[in-house]
């Protein structure tokens, strides 16, 4: 069996001078090498299997590619061929010798048949002393694992070289080249896993304008690797397994104007070279999660990057550049460069990606007063339920199901303030250079957690207010039949289902339906795909029903109690005045948030993020701040039980007494006349913690 092509090997000496130093890249130039040679070139093929004798001498390029020839025998190339022993197996040194007198020879050896030389070593001597040699193309050659450190050498004019797809395992050796002039390519060689340290010293004698070590499976740059060398543009992109440049391999080098290191895994960047990059392109490299002091950017004009947050960090930057007295002159306007450099006052820098709608260039909490804010209505949150908490459960009175609800709203009240505080932590110590830390927070477990107690407690809480309020509707609307009596084993049950309920919808964005990392308040509002919007608005839509259905139950509540004549009249505007207050901040709370979030949840933003933060941090916690308030400390009950406990500590031991021989004497079994209008009454304004005197 025929193996096909092991190995592409272009050596030429080509007109074409090496690109300048000019900061444009070439993705392509790999392959449009290749190209641009073989358009005048005298072509072996496929089936050839030897060197025809009708090639004339003037023929300035020779390309042998996919040709059974197994040897190339001396004479081949008559006139041409130099006797020199070989010392490599693969190649004959004879035929690279043609070379000089052929001026442009692009060789493959050899498809080897049955066994005779696979090519698995490039010996030394080469390439050596062949001063003509303008271009060599190592390629496809899977079975090459070892290129002699003597196999380059004294190549002056070389100007391209490119080794890939090989089999190499050690950086090659470039050292003797002492090129004046050379586009280095190493590309697609997975197993060279290490730039060693002065990897590059002896390459070229001036400075190298490009040296490509893309897609190998470079690991490691060790220290000193760049040592001597002078060169304009390193491509490292592709090496997928590099993570780490040693902060002392760029040591000795100098000029370096471009860096690439997309796709790769590295974390930082070695200090060094920053000063003289002029352009960044860190695209896809996730892991570069932070930048390096900005400061030491000093002449930055671009940069591709990865997260929009760091680009964020360029925004503000201001430099000072000296006015050069040559810039007046009219050529100084056509030397782009120059003109860049010296004399444009734009301190901008170009970088991409660009700050997307969600992630505004700005701290968390961007404004002086929100942040204040956050603060103010967090502890109000927090102190005000835990209070409730240890109020309702440290009370030595029978645990009732409004008292057992009130647990709960408390509880996921709480939720709100941890989330709040965590938010409002977060913000104080990323204030300034969020950007740095937006990646690590907004990915990272942080957000999710707070992501998950905000959903969770705004959840829950909008689900017990609605049990809250229909076990009231239920009390009231049926307080004449006992058998219709709500007992704690229904609010167990309606209160897993509310647990499980809140849970699973705020578990969703962590496994995938939405996500938390979107924004930086950690709020589920990715609704890129159709399953997040629809979590979005069904979770919307769900709050604003249970709105409705709380704003039922008091009208229901409202027009039950009005009918008895005997009812106090003030009684009743106190009623009414309580369920308004109750609607109005549950609606306050509600209304704004579920409008813009629903328009920007079938994606018509009406308000950017950045206003949307103030809307969060004042409106949506409004609930967790006030519960504590309207549902507990403005209730007798409750300021019953508060001083009860407090008297058990040895505090407000005569306020204690008062509540005790209040409700000893009002210990009226509410079953005693049930045609009584009172009992009604009494029941209402247990169900509206109505005792005593609203305190607003
Ligand atoms: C090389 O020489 C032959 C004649 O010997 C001529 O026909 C041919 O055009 C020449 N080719 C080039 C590239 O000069
Ligand atoms: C090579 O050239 C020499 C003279 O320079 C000649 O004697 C010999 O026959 C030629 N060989 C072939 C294979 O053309
Ligand atoms: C760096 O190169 C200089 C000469 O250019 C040499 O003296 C020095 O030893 C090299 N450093 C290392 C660590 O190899
Ligand atoms: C870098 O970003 C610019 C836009 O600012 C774009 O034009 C250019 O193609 C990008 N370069 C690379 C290598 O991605
Ligand atoms: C830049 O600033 C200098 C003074 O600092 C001024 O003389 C010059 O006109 C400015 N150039 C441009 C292009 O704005």
């Amino acid at each position: 069996m025929i193996l096909i092509m092991l190995m592409i090997l272009v050596i030429k000496t080509a007109t074409a001078s090496v690109p300048g130093p000019e900061m444009d890249v070439k993705p392509g130039v790999e392959t449009s090498l290749a190209k641009r040679t073989l358009s005048f070139c005298y072509q072996l093929k496929f089936g050839v299997t030897e060197i025809p004798s009708s090639i004339s001498s003037n023929t300035t390029c020779l390309e042998v590619k996919q040709t059974e020839i197994v040897v190339i025998p001396q004479g081949a190339l008559n006139n041409t061929i130099r006797q020199r022993i070989g010392v490599n197996e693969g190649l004959t040194t004879e035929f690279f010798n043609t070379c000089q007198i052929f001026h442009l020879c692009i060789c493959v050896p050899l498809s080897f048949i049955s066994g005779n030389v696979a090519l698995k070593n490039i010996g030394a001597f080469a390439f050596s002393d062949l001063p003509e040699l303008t271009e060599i193309t190592i390629t496809k050659s899977k079975h090459l694992t070892h290129i002699n450190p003597d196999a380059f050498k004294d190549i002056v004019k070389l100007k391209y070289l490119t080794i890939a797809n090989t089999g190499l395992r050690l950086f090659p050796d470039f050292t003797k080249i002492h090129s004046t002039g050379l586009l280095l390519d190493l590309h697609d060689n997975s197993h060279i896993e290490r730039v060693p340290a002065n990897a590059f010293k002896g390459l070229c004698t001036q400075t190298i304008p490009e040296i490509r070590l893309t897609r190998n499976g470079i690991k490691e740059v060790a220290s000193d690797a760049f040592n001597g060398t002078k060169m304009h543009r390193l491509f490292l992109r592709g090496n997928k397994q590099l993570t780490h440049i040693n902060p002392n391999a760029f040591v000795g080098s100098s000029e370096l104007v471009v860096l690439d290191i997309s796709q790769t895994a590295l974390s930082s960047l070695p200090d060094y070279i920053l000063g003289g990059l002029q352009k960044l392109i860190a695209e896809s490299a996730p892991n570069l999660k932070e930048l390096p002091p900005l400061e030491l950017f000093t002449k930055l004009h671009q940069a591709n990057l990865t997260y929009s947050s760091h680009c964020c960090a360029f925004h503000n930057i201001h430099r000072n550049r000296h006015w050069n007295s040559l810039c007046s002159h009219p050529d100084a306007q056509g030397n782009l460069h120059f003109y860049r450099d010296y004399c444009s006052n734009s301190t901008s820098i170009i970088c991409t990606p660009t700050q997307d709608d969600f992630n505004p260039c700005e701290d968390i909490m961007s404004a002086v007063p929100l942040r204040v804010l956050i603060w103010i209505i967090s502890i109000l949150a927090l102190l005000g339920n835990t209070v409730v908490l240890l109020v309702l459960l440290g009370s030595r009175t029978k645990l009732t199901v409004p008292r057992f609800l009130m647990c709960h709203l408390a509880f996921s009240d709480l939720c709100m303030g941890i989330y709040l505080v965590v938010i409002a932590t977060v913000d104080m110590l990323t204030q300034g250079q969020y950007y740095n830390h937006a990646i690590d927070w907004q990915t990272g477990l942080g957000c999710s957690v707070a992501g998950f107690f905000t959903v969770f407690a705004s959840e829950l809480s909008v689900f017990t207010l609605t049990a809250i309020t229909l076990e009231r509707w239920h009390t009231i609307t049926h307080a004449l039949r006992l058998d219709r009596k709500l007992r704690l084993r229904h609010a167990c049950i309606v209160m897993t289902a509310g647990w499980i309920f809140s849970a699973v919808a705020a578990l969703l964005p962590t496994v995938g339906v939405s996500s938390y990392g979107k924004v930086s308040i950690c709020l589920p509002m990715d609704v890129e795909f159709l399953g997040s919007q629809v979590y979005v608005v069904s979770l919307l839509l769900l709050n604003i029903l249970a709105f409705f259905c709380v704003c039922g139950c008091y009208l229901s509540i409202y027009l039950t109690v009005r009918n008895p004549s005997s009812a106090p009249a003030h009684a009743d505007t106190r009623v009414a005045q309580r369920m308004a207050v109750l609607i109005f901040t549950d609606f306050v709370c509600m209304a704004p948030i579920s409008f813009f979030a629903i328009s920007a949840a079938l994606k018509l933003p009406l308000i950017t993020v950045s206003d949307a933060k103030l809307l969060l941090v004042l409106f949506y916690p409004i609930n967790s701040c006030s519960n504590p308030f309207l549902y507990a400390f403005f209730t007798r009950t409750f300021r019953r039980d508060f001083f009860l406990l407090a008297a058990r500590f040895g505090l407000f031991k005569t306020r204690a007494q008062i509540y005790r021989t209040e409700s000893s004497s009002c210990q009226q079994p509410a079953w005693t006349s049930p045609k009584s209008s009172h009992v009604m009454l009494y029941s209402l304004a247990n169900a509206l913690s109505l005792e005593g005197k609203p305190e607003f």
